[in-house]
């Protein structure tokens, strides 16, 4: 298992371009198996994650090239609606199939995801809604056997789920009936999905709003579709690298990202006294000021402070002057970078899902480990701005999420290397 040995404490400078959006790539993906086709997407990051999610849709039958970031995905000859127990297990994204196969065969047989790093991460919401739509569903030895006609209804979450959402807008696919979804996520991810569907030939309204009203394909419509579309960056990244500026107390620049979708981290960046210049839509430089300070976050679903980015703001936070409180209101239980943290150094009280944490001076550098992708992304600031080496292992799920993050952040005049 890969480790990085980070040298800190960092000074950053130069730009960063950031890379196409895992979450946004995932689910887009998935959605050419639902009708069959020849999809270019672009601007797809080369991730552990888009090639676990490659393997299993080679399993059920695409003929997938890629070349860089451009993936060429063949679905006509699809006929295996399974999703395997040891390609669900490692990425819980791979849930995603059950929609696509159930719309374009009418059945599907996919594993549950099983447990997560930060505790259960139930698919129910996913489940009910398709057998709201008039599934059969039946769950058996951890899979999921659905089957039956989809059928037009109303859906009402009861929490936005960026998932369930996602699964029900591709379940549409080929059913040219309405359905419509109340307190659908707004996540970007969400609306790139939309965008995607709606070119090849969906009809979504209400797209970025928490009412969709989806009608699929029509059934006199049966052309092999032929579609170029180009994935949105990742906000994630984009955020990671904004802190990762302030926790080094340097300036940079990052390109290629949609800076609107980072609007509520830049809200808070400049709440705790960041020097924020937008140059366009699409790039953004970053200025630590010497009067940075703690202040209080909650996460919430888009468009509030991303749960995605609550590791990397505790981070932060650890090395701001005065006491915060950061509470996780989507996920209750996603702290595995606490202790971590502490182990550097860090002051960081955690009860239940609210962390209170007191800023250090500064962090020293030793050997942890990352529990989870973004639990990852959080060590790795912590150690840009540490002193001393640290050594973080268990890498994997950092390159879960973050393409290429140490020709990047060596691209930025950080000492860091991977260690086989
Ligand atoms: C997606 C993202 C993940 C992000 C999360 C929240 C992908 C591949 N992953 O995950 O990075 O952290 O959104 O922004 O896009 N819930 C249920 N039952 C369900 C589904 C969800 O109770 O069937 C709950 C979850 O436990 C959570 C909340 O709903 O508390 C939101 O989860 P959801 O938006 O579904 O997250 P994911 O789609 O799994």
């Amino acid at each position: 298992m890969d480790k990085f040995l980070i040298k800190g404490p960092a000074k950053l400078k130069g730009s960063v371009k950031i890379s196409g959006s895992k979450n946004a790539a995932l689910p887009i993906m998935v959605a050419c198996i639902g009708y069959p086709g020849i999809y270019t997407l672009n601007n797809v990051p080369d991730l552990r994650d888009t090639r676990t999610i490659t393997k299993l849709m080679q399993a059920i039958g695409c003929k997938i090239h890629s070349n860089k970031n451009t993936f060429i995905i063949n679905s006509i000859d699809c006929n295996n609606p399974v999703a395997p127990y040891d390609l669900v297990k490692t990425m819980r994204a791979s849930f995603y199939v059950l929609g696509p196969l159930l719309s374009r065969f009418k059945k599907a047989k996919v594993s549950l995801p099983g447990g997560c790093a930060w505790g259960p991460r139930p698919v129910d919401f996913h489940i009910k809604a398709f057998e709201k739509m008039g599934i059969n569903i039946a769950l058996d030895k951890g899979y999921v056997f659905a089957d039956g006609e989809l059928d037009s209804t109303v859906i009402n979450f009861k929490t936005s789920s960026v998932g369930a959402t996602g699964n029900v807008l591709m379940g549409c696919t080929n059913l040219d009936k309405e359905v419509i979804i109340n307190n659908a996520a707004r996540e970007p991810e969400i609306v790139d999905l939309c965008n995607f569907l709606t070119k090849i030939g969906m009809s979504i309204d209400g797209i970025g709003t928490s009412i969709l009203r989806i009608k699929g394909i029509p059934n006199s419509d049966n052309k092999t579709r032929k579609i170029t579309y180009d994935i949105i960056p990742d906000r994630i990244e984009a955020g990671t690298f904004l802190i990762a500026a302030l926790m080094t107390k340097s300036e940079i620049t990052l390109n290629n990202l949609i800076v609107d979708h980072i609007q509520s981290i830049i809200d808070k960046a400049k709440e705790i006294g960041a020097v924020l210049s937008m140059h366009s839509k699409n790039s953004l430089t970053i200025k630590y000021d010497k009067n940075i300070k703690a202040i209080d976050i909650k996460t919430d679903i888009y468009p509030g402070f991303p749960t995605d980015m609550q590791p990397q703001w505790i981070s932060l936070m650890s090395v701001c002057k005065g006491e915060s409180k950061v509470k996780d209101t989507v996920y209750f239980d996603r702290f595995s970078h606490i202790p971590e943290l502490i182990r550097m150094g860090a002051n960081i009280k955690l009860d239940k899902n609210i962390a209170t944490i007191k800023g250090v001076e500064t962090l020293s550098g030793t050997e942890v480990m990352a529990g989870d992708l973004r639990a990852g992304a959080a060590l790795v600031l912590a150690a840009l701005c540490a002193k001393h080496d640290t050594i973080i292992s268990r890498v994997y799920h950092i390159d879960r999420g973050y393409e290429d993050i140490e020709s990047k952040l060596k691209s930025l005049n950080v000492d860091i290397v991977r260690l086989k």
